[in-house]
């Protein structure tokens, strides 16, 4: 097992040998874990192909280090504890035996459904234990796991399902989120009408609703594990073998499959986690994360249980029965380690302080967030009110692509600032790059986000199409890996991440495209173009501003508003649909055809007072139209 750093002192310590000898310093790392064979080379990379290749040669199962390495010394320690959407509804917990059998049993029902090595199995599931045990029993077997959040829309979902070719997917009878009853296995019938590449759909009990089960096709997850063997051996990966895709929004073009692979990400995985939340023995972590998103998979299942930690899956919102459900859930389970989003912090904060007082936090030590720069108030809140002033918040700066937390601080050792991501895990090289990619040096410096040397966990590929990769994230400046986000290094050297500097926006957390939204938009027969912005939003970080030129008026504006959201919501799903529609004559675009964004961003804050140079424009009379339309209150 990893060891973590007790000091700063030894953390800046194990930087500078991270730097001097990286092979040398993961190579240590990568010790700890059980291997079937050693790598035969710890690292070969270049990142003009881009290739990556952490150690090399290197055969294991990630499911072994997870589950099987620790059957000895903590086989009846809980390993997960799931906390229902319904407070009054029981809990249920697994411990590191239990849950290997279960994975065991379920990677033998997969099996008995086709599945082997290799194959794409996509999960479309609620919060329930069976999506971990899912996750897990899909690494046992080597085949690749694909999981879709169960917010997509059938067409989404659909959509990834095709990419991925997945032959089997997961899902379950129906879903709890708050007060919402959500028909999943609806969604899923929808969806492979179009995916014919779906052979078996495996549906997990929880609501008990009435669902079509179609001969052939789908069959029950509790009739499948009747009789199953909890036996069952973990296929032998390469380090290199992929562990998993999760699909992601870029800035431009259909969502991309982000390509994970087995040993570095599991080197780096426990790595990040232990010395980030310095997790010990007897501690309770929580992560409120949904498993369809990084978080989840990285700092849900495989990071927490490679350190053998006692976690929470949590299958509810922060807001139901009311906004003291994460704080009576830390209450009753005991909660040391609590890592949540700046968007639920600032929601949780505007229902008042009435929701944490009645509740004992005492036994919080550590505090998280991540998925979107915590401004200054949440952060105080969070610190104040949850946190006693008593536990360090670690702002954890990463992104899918990075598969682990690459800029944070380590719990109790870095010195904190408020809203700042703070410094670089040992094994992480930041650069800063300004728009010719020339290195930034020194401090006091603002540029574009770079990182010069591979980290373990650091993307592969996306998947069936390497040449996308290459030009996303190693085009844009020669012989780097660019974020795509703007950040500051202050006068310590500290790094404060400024938000997105490309087409993407992070609305609650959540990571959109702007051209997603907008062939979405596009699809209602009555808009001739669109255009969206981000804007900023008290509770959501950034709210979706949809500019939108109509061609047909036969219909009231509240009318095509209601039915735009609509369409957003069929073809993506009801995290992407606008909070504001302005209807406009014409798009601000320069002469070559370009979108003048900065200046529709600029509309969308509300500051049409300065809005820079408009001389290139083709028509700069559009602009008047819009700075007009956005003075009207909008009604979504
Ligand atoms: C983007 C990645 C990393 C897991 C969840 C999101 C933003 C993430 C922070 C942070 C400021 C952050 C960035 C990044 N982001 N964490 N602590 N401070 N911004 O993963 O969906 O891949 O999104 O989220 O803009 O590029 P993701």
């Amino acid at each position: 097992m990893i060891k973590k750093f007790d000091s700063f002192d030894e953390y800046q310590k194990a930087y500078d040998k991270s730097v001097a000898d990286p092979e040398g310093f993961w190579a240590e790392k990568a010790s700890g874990f059980n291997w079937k064979k050693k790598w035969d080379k710890v690292l070969e990379w270049n990142f003009d192909e881009p290739k990556v290749e952490w150690f090399k040669g290197g055969k294991l199962n990630i499911t072994e280090n997870c589950l099987d390495r620790h059957l000895a010394t903590r086989g009846d320690q809980v390993a997960f504890i799931w906390e229902p959407n319904d407070p009054s509804e029981a809990n249920k917990s697994l411990t590191y035996k239990e849950l290997h059998a279960e994975v065991c049993r379920f990677a033998n029902v997969l099996k008995k459904n086709g599945v082997k090595k290799g194959d794409r199995v996509c999960l479309y599931m609620p919060m329930i234990p069976e999506l971990a045990i899912a996750v897990l029993a899909c690494a046992r077997l080597g085949a690749v796991h694909s999981v879709v959040f169960a917010g997509f829309s059938a067409s989404a979902l659909s959509d990834r399902i095709n990419d991925a070719k997945a032959k089997v997917v997961l899902t379950s009878d129906g879903a709890y989120r708050g007060n919402k009853n959500i028909p999943v296995k609806a969604v899923v019938d929808e969806a492979v009408k179009t995916a014919s590449c779906v052979e078996k759909v495996i549906v997990a009990k929880r609501t008990g609703e009435n669902v079509t089960m179609k001969d052939g096709l789908d069959v029950w997850w509790h009739e499948e594990t009747k009789g199953i063997s909890a036996e069952c051996e973990a296929e032998s990966m390469d380090s290199e073998d992929m562990l998993f895709i999760l699909y992601t929004s870029g800035s431009t073009g259909q969502p991309k499959g982000v390509v994970h692979t087995t040993g570095g990400y599991m080197v780096y995985a426990e790595y990040s986690f232990r010395n980030v939340f310095q997790i010990g023995d007897g501690d309770v972590y929580w992560c409120t994360a949904d498993i369809g998103w990084i978080t989840g998979h990285t700092y849900l299942v495989y990071a927490p249980l490679l350190a053998g930690t006692t976690s929470v899956i949590f299958e509810g919102v922060p807001t139901f029965p009311d906004a003291g459900r994460f704080w009576a859930g830390i209450q009753k389970h005991k909660v040391t380690h609590f890592y949540t989003a700046p968007t639920a912090i600032r929601s949780l904060m505007a229902s008042g302080l009435d929701f944490v007082k009645p509740y004992d936090l005492s036994s919080l030590k550590v505090l998280g967030s991540v998925g979107e720069p915590i401004n200054e108030e949440a952060w105080h809140w969070y610190n104040d009110n949850i946190g006693n002033k008593n536990c360090p918040i670690v702002d954890t700066w990463w992104q899918t692509e990075t598969g682990g937390i690459l800029i944070s601080p380590l719990a109790g050792i870095t010195p904190l600032k408020p809203t700042c991501a703070t410094l670089p895990l040992p094994g992480v090289q930041p650069v800063l790059v300004d728009s010719e990619g020339n290195e930034l040096k020194g401090n006091d410096v603002e540029g574009n986000l770079c990182m010069k040397y591979p980290w373990p966990s650091i993307i592969r590929t996306l998947y069936g199409d390497h040449e996308r990769c290459r030009q996303t994230y190693f085009s844009t400046y020669k012989g780097l890996y660019f974020t795509g986000d703007g950040c500051k290094r202050d006068h310590d050297g500290y790094y404060r991440i400024l938000g997105r500097v490309d087409d993407v926006i992070n609305v609650s957390g959540h990571r959109m495209g702007t051209a997603e939204v907008e062939n979405a938009i596009n699809e209602h027969s009555a808009v001739i173009e669109s255009a969206v912005v981000g804007y900023p939003h008290d509770i959501k970080g950034q709210g979706i501003y949809a500019y939108v030129i109509l061609e047909d008026f036969s219909k009231t504006e509240d009318v095509l508003r209601k039915e735009i959201l609509d369409v957003v919501t069929k073809i993506i799903g009801p995290i992407a649909k606008p909070d504001k529609i302005q209807f406009v004559k014409g798009l601000p675009k320069t002469r070559s055809g370009k979108i003048m964004r900065r200046i529709l961003r600029k509309v969308a804050e509300g500051d049409v007072s300065n809005l820079g140079d408009t001389s290139t424009l083709l028509d700069p009379s559009v602009v008047d139209d819009i700075k007009g339309g956005a003075l009207v209150p909008l009604k979504v």
